[in-house]
């Protein structure tokens, strides 16, 4: 048998006219940190959801812990899910409200890993107080704790961080860390890049609901090697830079340029354009999962003419 605690093959999912996803396979081993990571619109809740007993395939299959699931497999017990908003009781406290969920599910409080729940969900105090009066991110951080308090195997998370502001997404995000250095299997979706390079071990770059590519995340990173440079002189910059053999796709981008290294290093740019009788004031390594994404995108695109829209560019990042 396999030790794999996700596996989608050949997964497909129309909803009418729209496909939103097409021909998807993956899988993810136990203690992988697994992204999906796609612009807006690019079939990762529906990849979710299906993967959770919430909508059928239409075509292929998806299996957790070797079983295929249904909305009534006990395998979806040892999944702790974020997938929808997370909905409390307003006027009560957090902690009453992870009582009533847990014990409406038909479970006894003292079977709940609690203590561990609320320490990785960092609520402090707060726990006790009423969840009207929570942010955004203290609720999404209470259903986390709901989440865990059955001491899921596998975690999956959907967009975990969305409409959260910026202290609140290193909050989630040094949640998430807490349970993955105690070696949580997890899967969240993204269309947020830095998130998932600083996350996940492996992730799956998906666009128009089809696979771009997928594998560890420092592989996808060391598909492109961008760099950014800010001079005095952008113009001129712009006509050394090109010149060079060992750069390629040189453009001028806001205060600077970026271009992709061929075989060379970033000390011949700089040479380069100290040589010149330039003033070199910035160089540095681009953001790179997220020009390997928006390259794979593009890439996708270009295999596939006939699907259009918006271009995924606005989409990412967008929130
Ligand atoms: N229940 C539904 N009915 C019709 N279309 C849907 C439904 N759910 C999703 N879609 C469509 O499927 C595509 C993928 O959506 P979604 O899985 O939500 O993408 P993502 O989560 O990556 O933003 C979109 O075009 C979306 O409009
Ligand atoms: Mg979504």
């Amino acid at each position: 048998m396999t030790d794999s605690v996700v596996e989608v093959e050949g997964l497909w999912k129309t909803f009418g006219s729209v496909s939103a996803v097409e021909d998807l396979s993956f899988s993810i081993e136990r203690g992988q940190v697994y992204g999906l990571l796609g612009p807006n619109g690019a079939g990762k809740t529906t990849t979710l959801r299906v993967l959770m007993g919430l909508e059928r395939p239409t075509r292929g299959s998806t299996r957790l812990f070797g079983t295929t699931v249904t909305p009534s497999s006990p395998e979806l017990f040892r999944v702790g899910a974020l997938v929808e908003q997370a909905a409390f009781v307003p006027h009560l406290s957090g902690m009453r409200n992870l009582r009533l969920w847990w014990e409406a599910a038909g479970h006894h409080m003292r079977d709940a890993d609690l203590d561990g729940a609320l320490a990785i969900a960092g609520l402090g105090d707060a726990v006790n107080r009423k969840v009207k009066t929570y942010s955004q991110g203290m609720k999404q951080r209470l259903g986390f704790a709901r989440l865990l308090l059955g001491q899921p195997e596998l975690l999956v998370l959907d967009e975990p961080t969305n409409g959260l502001d910026p202290g609140e997404i290193r909050e989630i995000r040094e949640l998430i860390g807490r349970l993955t250095s105690q070696g949580a299997t997890v899967l969240l979706s993204s269309h947020h890049l830095s998130e998932v390079e600083q996350v996940c071990s492996h992730a799956l770059v998906m666009n128009h609901g089809r696979l771009i590519t997928s594998g560890t995340v420092s592989e996808l990173v060391g598909t492109t090697r961008s760099i950014y440079v800010e001079v005095n002189d952008k113009q001129r910059a712009l006509a050394v830079l090109s010149g060079l053999a060992v750069v390629a796709r040189v453009q001028v981008q806001g205060d600077g340029l970026v271009m992709e290294l061929v075989d060379g290093q970033r000390s011949d740019v700089a040479a380069a354009i100290v040589s010149a009788g330039l003033q070199l004031e910035t160089i540095m390594p681009t953001q790179r999962l997220e020009d390997a994404f928006l390259d794979l995108l593009a890439a996708g695109n270009a295999a596939q003419p006939q699907l259009h829209g918006t271009s995924p560019a606005n989409s990412i990042g967008a929130n």
